[in-house]
């Protein structure tokens, strides 16, 4: 673990920071005290960038071990905002009764793998459907009308249990409800169906909505996914941790549009990217591993002819170890933060030097522990030299704890003047 990752998360998210600090200790002795803590600024570093890097209509779906995934979901509340939660996905990777490689006495069957769902904002694409199979269809879609249009039937009225709603309640062609309940949709909506040939009218009795075949999308999908079963047969590489193409498939299609990007940032041997590449998605796929660089280019070799040319013309995947240089920041790559300046009068020449990516924010955490609200900002200055100064500072002039003690302006000369 790189003390970089704690200094970042520190200084750009001081909740998530504090929570990390609290679960120091907690996990697994022979992996090391820390081994959870560790795991999680790991994880929550590579998460923070994700979240940078999505767009606003995006989602992130995190596939985690059971063991963790209470912890991540705290992560992700912290990085994503806990409004951003959508789900916790249960997917029931193994038929049977769960004595697996997972079995172990004492303990109920582990069947399930957890996929957490988090969005970026509320304005997300999201298109959960599965398809119905054609046994389905013919047992659902049992009606044809007029117009040649097989339809199923279902109630257009609420029963009398449910609450009633002062819009929902209304006279329409020359029907109200006997109930003192309510039409399930407004009125404008019942127009708008009826004009379609979408209501049903049955002599004396109340009519029903037709649910037309060719406006069905398939079945809603719940949290529970138990119609896919974990890799096997021939989509089987040999990589150890490989996930079913239908999972993926499943995923892409219920959170983006054709041409849309997919990015998988711990990609093994890439089947987010060849599900995504089937769906005529863009992708990217990252993997430190070099067994992972073998098994792609395995992959694409064997790539099924239904693939677009693309994948298979373009089957080259080159190997580095040079981490690749962010290139949205200018001709210096580094990123830039705010070195600032804070002062409080109840405690005279003496000043905060700290480092943020939203200095505001942070005079605001300052404030908020004050209750006389005394913390203000001398000076701030944006630099990719934030950690260097911060440092210079700290050694140039006397420290006691965290703040330094000296002349306010020698202070901001020394920082504006500082050279790497
Ligand atoms: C659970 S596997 C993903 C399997 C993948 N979904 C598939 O179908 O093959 C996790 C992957 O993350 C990779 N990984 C671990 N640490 C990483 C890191 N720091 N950066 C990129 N990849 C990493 C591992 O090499 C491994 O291939």
């Amino acid at each position: 673990m790189k003390d970089e990752w704690v200094q970042t998360i520190r200084e750009d998210l001081p909740d998530l920071s504090e929570f990390l600090e609290g679960i120091k200790g907690i996990g697994p002795i022979y992996r090391g005290a820390d081994a959870n803590y560790c795991y999680c600024c790991y994880m929550s570093i590579r998460l923070i960038e994700i979240h940078r890097i999505l767009r606003n209509t995006g989602s992130v779906y995190l596939h985690v071990d059971p063991t963790m995934s209470h912890y991540l979901k705290l992560i992700m509340d912290c990085i994503f905002g806990y409004k951003n939660f959508r789900n916790e996905i249960a997917w029931k990777r193994n038929a049977g009764h769960g004595k697996g490689n997972q079995y172990t006495p004492k303990k109920y069957g582990a069947l399930n793998d957890t996929i957490i769902f988090y969005v970026k904002s509320n304005n997300y694409f999201f298109d959960p459907y599965i398809p119905l199979t054609k046994k389905e269809i013919d047992a659902k879609f049992d009606n044809v009308d007029a117009q040649q249009r097989r339809y199923y039937t279902h109630q257009i009225m609420c029963n009398p249990t449910m609450p009633s709603r002062s819009n929902l309640c209304y006279t329409y062609n020359g029907v109200t409800n006997p109930h003192p309940s309510v039409w399930m949709v407004s009125k404008e909506r019942l127009i708008e169906m009826d004009a379609n040939g979408e209501v049903l009218w049955r002599d004396n009795k109340l009519p029903l909505r037709k649910i037309l075949l060719k406006n069905y999308k398939g079945n809603p999908l719940s949290t529970a996914w138990t119609d896919i079963p974990s890799t096997r047969g021939k989509e089987k590489l040999g990589y150890p941790t490989q996930k079913p193409i239908a999972l993926l498939e499943r995923i892409i299609k219920a959170s983006s549009r054709e041409g849309d990007v997919v990015l998988d940032p711990f990609c093994g041997c890439a089947t987010a990217c060849f599900a995504a590449e089937k769906l005529e998605r863009q992708w990217i796929g990252i993997d430190v591993s070099k067994k992972a660089y073998d098994y792609i280019k395995k992959r694409l070799r064997t790539a099924p002819a239904a693939l677009n040319n693309l994948w298979k013309i373009e089957a080259e995947v080159d190997l580095g170890v040079e981490s690749p240089k962010r290139t949205d920041l200018g001709v210096d790559h580094r990123e830039k933060k705010f070195v600032y300046v804070i002062s409080n009068p109840t405690f005279p020449n003496v000043y905060k030097v700290g480092i943020s990516k939203n200095w505001k924010a942070r005079l605001n955490q300052y404030q908020t522990s004050d209750p006389l609200r005394g913390y203000q900002k001398e000076f701030v200055f944006e630099t990719p030299y934030y950690r260097e100064i911060e440092k210079h500072i700290q050694e140039k002039f006397d420290n006691l704890s965290e703040w330094v003690q000296g002349d306010l302006e020698e202070i901001i000369q020394a920082i504006k003047n500082y050279t790497p």
